[in-house]
């Protein structure tokens, strides 16, 4: 039975688990142009800590765990602590959200320790443009990290694209034909706002006008959706590839969002865009019981908000930057 129930009787069954705060791109709509203090070694959960609050999650109802970091393959050992999540009574699937820099050398150890879907950050397909975006040279890096998820199988690979009036949107049909020959899912996700990431309204290229665009030239079809999913699926006519929308500022899903997320310095947050938190690595360091876990989670999931703020509320919030929240 799912005992992870808030007061609106949403059942959470999806954890997001930041495995860092670091990163090796900048992208500057993930954190501040002048970069951030990364958190201390101690700060940090060890892999046990992580792993003993996962199993009370897990005994609560969580049967889908995401990982992310910052950027999650920069922690050493992390196929180690895979195996271990993957091996937890009930725990249905293993995920990832990587930016795929240090993919290509790593899949294989992921695939084996049981990792099973990834996701693949890559806001565009010129090298040139690549660099503007993420102040780093890794485009090749990272094309050879979605061919590596390719040829292991991994399923469902989906390449994340956050798109950006006037910067990327003049990309968007390259992409739906980037997925012509390949089973890869392109999601073109709205801009959101976090604290001192330049976002403006007007850079938000919407879900209406971006599946508008593609269907001057391609015939969709929805397909179902995923349970607590925050994008909209759709078959491209005679492509392998699929393409979605996640569609966070123009509809949003919070009426059936199923997630929690862990930080990679320990703190629970029920809403991606609520500054709320509760340190969880503190209380398990001081001696608590998986007794008094499991009903401190349980309390904080019951106060999670109906709904995320409007914009502008989010960008006055002392929210953290997306960076040190994973998405
Ligand atoms: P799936 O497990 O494949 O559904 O992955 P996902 O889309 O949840 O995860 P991913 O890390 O690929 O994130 C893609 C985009 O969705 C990012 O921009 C995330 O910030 C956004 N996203 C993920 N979870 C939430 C959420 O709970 N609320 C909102 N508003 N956006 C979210
Ligand atoms: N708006 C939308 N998506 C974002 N991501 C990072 N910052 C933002 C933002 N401001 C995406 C990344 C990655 C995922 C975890 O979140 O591109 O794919
Ligand atoms: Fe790193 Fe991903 Fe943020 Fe880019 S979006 S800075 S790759 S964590």
């Amino acid at each position: 039975m799912n005992k992870l129930v808030d007061s609106f009787g949403r059942k959470h069954t999806y954890l997001r688990i930041s495995v860092t705060d670091r990163c090796n791109l900048r992208c500057q709509y993930c954190m501040p142009p002048e970069g951030l203090d990364w958190k201390k070694k101690s700060e940090i959960l060890t892999y046990e800590e992580m792993l003993r609050i996962a199993r009370v999650f897990v005994d609560l109802g969580i049967k889908k765990i995401r990982i992310t970091g910052g950027e999650p393959l920069v922690r050493k050992d992390l196929d180690l602590f895979i195996k271990q999540i993957s091996e937890l009574p009930g725990i249905q699937t293993i995920a990832m959200t990587t930016n795929g820099v240090l993919l290509a050398d790593k899949a294989q150890a992921l695939k084996d320790a049981g990792l099973q879907a990834l996701n693949i950050s890559l806001d565009t397909l010129k090298e040139d443009r690549f660099k503007e975006i993420t102040k780093r040279d890794d485009f090749q890096n990272v094309i050879n990290g979605i061919n590596a998820a390719l040829d292991h199988g991994f399923s469902p690979l989906k390449v994340n694209v956050v798109l950006i009036k006037g910067f990327n949107d003049d990309e968007i049909l390259d992409f739906i034909d980037y997925v012509k020959e390949r089973p890869i899912n392109i999601r073109f996700i709205e801009y959101m706002p976090f604290k001192d990431n330049h976002w403006s309204a007007d850079g938000v290229c919407t879900y209406a006008d971006t599946k508008a665009l593609i269907e001057t030239k391609h015939k969709l079809t929805a397909l179902s959706l995923e349970e607590g999913a925050v994008a909209k699926d759709f078959a491209i006519a005679d492509y392998a590839g699929t393409v979605s929308f996640v569609t966070s500022m123009t509809e949003s899903f919070c009426a059936s969002c199923n997630r929690l997320r862990l930080t990679a310095d320990g703190s629970m947050k029920s809403c991606l865009f609520y500054p709320a938190e509760l340190n969880l690595r503190d209380t398990l360091r001081a001696g608590i019981s998986d007794e008094g876990l499991a009903k401190i989670i349980q309390d904080a999931v019951w106060q999670k908000p109906e709904a995320h703020p409007p914009a502008e509320e989010i960008l006055a919030d002392q929210n953290r930057a997306m960076i040190s929240i994973g998405g």
